[in-house]
């Protein structure tokens, strides 16, 4: 069997004495994009934090390409080829777009995809290049999420978490950040999309996990759910 680019099995996770995450267990294959979604508060967030070192699960396990992470520092996990898009960005707001991307690279740890530099980030993102020496917080909600994937992309990973890429952003620019998710899925990597709006992660998505109140209460495909044998309101509420 191939290996899953990311495996979290049975995780359970706490914020202090509070219980977030109840044995939650799903995979991404390689090359393959799995839609994360939920409603707010449901623990993908959470999941990311996990996946990334920022939080240890008091039980369960997570994998990337094979080799167990749980535990491990966010800088030893990063170093395994995985980066997050957080949500709300988290650019370097004082520093400029350039600044933002140079600070962020990391060699590639496999010769199977070109490596991202600032040159391939700029043809990805021309805007970006636009505003190369601009200070970040000048830019538009749109081009800061732009800058938030270059920065991960600098990071050159096998694995790629984005957590709501499109939260509060215009629908043209949400249409141009699908773009620009789907070419990253075409281009072999790994991906989890993270969103609260199934419409947008149907159409990018070969897999979907759906959380609820920290459990998984869906494992399926875009084309199953598309059917509407599950109840999408029950998990999702309205969208
Ligand atoms: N740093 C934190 N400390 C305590 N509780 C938190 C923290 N972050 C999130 N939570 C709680 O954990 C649960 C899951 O949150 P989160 O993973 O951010 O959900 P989502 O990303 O799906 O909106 C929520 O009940 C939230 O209030
Ligand atoms: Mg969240």
């Amino acid at each position: 069997m191939a290996t899953n680019a990311l495996e979290l099995s049975h995780i359970d996770a706490y914020y202090g004495d509070s219980h977030v995450l109840h044995d939650v267990s799903f995979s991404c294959g390689e090359a393959r994009l799995l839609g994360l979604l939920g409603r707010n508060g449901a623990g993908k967030s959470t999941c990311m934090n996990v996946t990334i070192g920022l939080l240890a699960p008091r039980r369960g396990q997570v994998s990337i390409f094979g080799t167990p992470v749980a535990g491990l520092s966010p800088e030893q996990i990063s170093a395994q080829g995985v980066a997050l898009v957080p949500q709300g960005r988290r650019i370097f707001k004082s520093l400029t777009v350039r600044e933002n991307l140079v600070v962020a690279a990391q060699k590639p740890r496999d010769g199977k995809h070109a490596p991202w530099t600032t040159e391939t980030v700029f043809a990805m993102f021309p805007r970006l290049e636009e505003r190369r020496n601009q200070i970040a917080a000048h830019l538009s909600g749109g081009e800061q999420q732009m800058l938030a994937i270059g920065r991960a992309l600098m990071g050159n990973p096998r694995v790629l978490l984005m957590d709501e890429p499109s939260e509060g952003l215009a629908p043209q620019i949400v249409h141009e950040v699908m773009n620009t998710i789907r070419k990253l899925k075409e281009s072999g990597l790994s991906i989890v999309l993270v969103e609260q709006n199934p419409t947008l992660v149907f159409d990018v998505a070969d897999d979907i996990v759906i959380l609820n109140t920290g459990r998984v209460a869906v494992v399926s495909t875009p084309a199953a759910l598309q059917e509407g044998n599950v109840d999408l309101t029950q998990h999702l509420g309205v969208f």
